[in-house]
């Protein structure tokens, strides 16, 4: 076992863990990434862009009322105020760091237009590899400080904790233990879409942040709200890979095999609806036996340059999207619930930060608007990082008084992995786009006897015991509202309300 002291440690490489690593000027920070540095997680896979309001015709304020609209009553308006104010200044401030976004011909950025933002206010990069160029200038500008240490492919089984308090988190690596100290440990180790059969999201998205966090009794909240995006190319890869929302933005339609454009019919604002809405239109035509196609033809030679990441899809899946339909399906895209947090990002526990997307700041509300995630993670990750140095004690001596580190598999063993395929089956048929008290009953007996079955490596626990806090918590949630969709609950309730909760866990890994 190796035990390490730092100033701060960070769990995740991506916009919210690297913003924060930077902000943390000549402290010693640690940043436990379970990829390779700055290839894993979300962020250089997000195509959409980030939204901001930096145009003319545009204020913070309109970008809130957006936002707030999208999340469906159920946003934190103070933290969507946060978000909206301070997002050009931490755009500014990525700029200055070396990224590059896509600009008119007179050298102004750019500014896209999507679904349900009344401004054109979306950045990009390189089209659609925006996340891509965010994550490229980030690790290029940790590498250029000398007070950043990363540990890469480490995989943290649990954190560190003195009675009530976190001071510190332990980890796999090359088969080893590694313990690092420090009192200020933040999560931003991202979403959980692969506890669902078909997902966007890489393959380190198994839940790891919010189960780790639960373990230590942190408040977690809204967890119930995933956001299921409308359109992943139907194929057998896994991750699905995204077709951008972009591509209806610039008026790509929705079909069935048949060619009806079913979403006239159900939204007046057609395939530019919410994208629960859209989300929830392709997955009924799906039940009803139908096959679903996005027709993006008329975007023609033009594709290749606007949209290189999709094309390049298209071409490993042998589809020509500028002369052939392109076969959709809804994929799990992002978790809106996660860690309470306050407006500095700090958890109910002390010790305990969270930023991005493990973390509830509120912004999302019930369903995210598209862009906002990015930004999320800018805007946050540089206040966790003034919060920190503003709270904490960096000369104190922390000791670890539980007895938490063991040392078990850290990946899905050979006799795990037909029970992980059965979750995230689960999840997706159970707890997916369409949910109710019967199939959440289901879904939780089946993670009861999958807990039962097995000792647990860690990505198994974590997948678990996210999984069981999302279907208790959408039980518990006798509405429909965003992302949260109850057959047996269709409407609003009177009052939209947050679900802070504590997982006390149910089963023999607690
Ligand atoms: O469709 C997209 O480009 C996704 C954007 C996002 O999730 O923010």
């Amino acid at each position: 076992m190796q035990d390490i002291k730092a100033d701060v440690v960070i769990i995740g490489g991506g916009v919210a863990g690297l913003t924060t690593a930077l902000g943390m000027v000549g402290r010693r920070v640690v940043v436990l990434t379970k990829a390779e540095f700055g290839k894993g997680g979300s962020t250089p896979i997000a195509q959409g862009g980030i939204a901001c309001a930096m145009g003319k015709d545009d204020s913070p304020i309109l970008h809130a009322a957006d936002t707030l609209v999208a999340g469906d009553s159920l946003c934190v308006s103070d933290c969507v105020d946060v978000l909206t104010r301070e997002g050009p200044a931490a755009i500014r401030k990525l700029i200055e760091v070396g990224a590059e976004f896509d600009r008119t011909p007179d050298g102004e950025l750019s500014f896209g237009r999507e679904a349900a933002h009344s401004r054109r206010r979306i950045l990009h990069a390189h089209g659609d590899s925006t996340g891509a160029e965010v994550e490229r200038a980030l690790v290029a500008a940790v590498r250029r400080v000398n007070y950043i240490q990363i540990i890469e492919k480490c995989y943290v089984g649990d954190l560190l904790t003195d009675g009530d308090r976190v001071v510190g988190a332990y980890g796999i690596v090359n088969g080893e233990v590694l313990r690092v100290f420090a009192p200020a440990v933040v999560l931003a180790c991202g979403g959980l879409g692969r506890i669902y059969q078909y997902t966007t999201n890489p393959i380190e998205s198994v839940g790891d942040g919010l189960a780790i966090a639960a373990r230590v009794g942190a408040v977690l909240s809204d967890v119930e709200f995933v956001q299921f995006h409308p359109t992943a190319l139907n194929t057998k890869l896994d991750p699905l890979p995204l077709l951008t929302e972009a591509l209806r933005g610039e008026g790509a339609t929705l079909h069935t095999e048949d060619g009806y454009r079913f979403m006239v019919d159900i939204h007046k604002d057609a395939e530019l609806a919410p994208r629960d809405v859209v989300a929830r239109g392709i997955w009924k035509m799906q039940q009803e036996g139908h096959f679903v196609t996005l027709d993006a033809r008329h975007i023609g030679e033009r594709f290749p340059q606007k949209f290189p990441t999709v094309f390049g899809f298209c071409q490993q899946a042998g589809i020509d999207p500028r002369t052939d339909l392109l076969p959709v399906t809804p994929a799990a895209h992002y978790h809106m619930g996660g860690v309470c947090v306050d407006q500095n990002g700090h958890t109910t526990k002390k010790g305990l930060w969270a930023c991005g997307e493990v973390s509830a700041t509120g912004v999302h509300g019930a369903n995210r608007l598209a862009s906002n995630s990015l930004l999320e993670g800018l805007v946050f990750g540089a206040r966790v990082s003034q919060n920190i140095v503003e709270v904490s004690d960096f000369n104190e001596d922390l000791h670890q008084t539980d007895t938490a580190t063991p040392h078990i598999p850290t990946f899905i063993t050979d006799d795990e992995t037909a029970d992980a395929n059965l979750l995230r089956q689960t999840m997706w048929d159970d707890v997916g786009l369409v949910r109710s008290e019967e199939s959440m009953t289901r879904a939780l007996n089946t993670f009861d006897d999958i807990r039962h079955r097995h000792a647990g490596s860690m990505m198994l626990r974590n997948m678990v015991d996210a999984a069981t806090m999302i279907t208790q918590a959408a039980k518990e949630r006798k509405e429909s509202r965003g992302g949260h969709y109850r057959s047996d609950y269709p409407l609003h309730s009177d009052t939209p309300e947050h679900h802070p909760f504590v997982f006390t866990g149910n089963g023999p890994w607690m």
